[in-house]
């Protein structure tokens, strides 16, 4: 299985930026987990970081003609805001999984609607950096099933 996992604006700052909702892991060091976990269940990774809308949008294009077989997809604020990331979902394929490391629906108001909700197969939220690894493992168990 081919696998993409995506993040999105300021998540880079992850380790600095607001440690009580994102934890004090780096995304390196997620990154690093997330390949080791790759490794075990046989899946071929492409880990990929970006801060801007129409890049996550060209990666979600790239997946498909990669023929990739999924994403987990954690687009920070971009989720409450994109409906241009939607739509890019809504365009191919390959199967995406919403993520959010803290519970967007215990914080503000404006986190609580997604408009890539609708056009993804299923969001994981608030479980910190394992939402990640869930994410891997529903498209792991969605393959297997074909
Ligand atoms: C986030 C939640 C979003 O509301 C926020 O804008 C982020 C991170 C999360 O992983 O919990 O950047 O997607």
């Amino acid at each position: 299985m081919r696998a993409l996992i995506l993040n999105g604006p300021n998540l880079n700052r992850l380790g600095k930026r607001e440690p009580d909702a994102y934890g004090t892991f780096t995304l390196a060091e997620l990154e690093q987990e997330l390949e080791q976990f790759a490794y075990a269940n046989d899946i071929k990774l492409t880990c990929s970081q970006s801060n801007h809308e129409g890049e996550i949008i060209d990666w979600l294009q790239q997946a498909e003609r990669q023929s990739f077989d999924g994403v987990v997809l954690n687009a920070g604020a971009y989720t409450h805001t994109s409906i241009a990331i939607r739509d890019a979902i809504a365009s191919i394929q390959v199967p995406v999984i919403e993520v959010h490391i803290s519970n967007v629906h215990k914080r503000e108001e404006f986190r609580h609607h997604s408009y890539l909700a609708p056009v993804v197969e299923g969001q994981i939220t608030g479980f910190g950096k394992d939402v990640y690894f869930l994410g891997l493992h529903a498209l792991l168990l969605r393959n297997q099933r074909g």
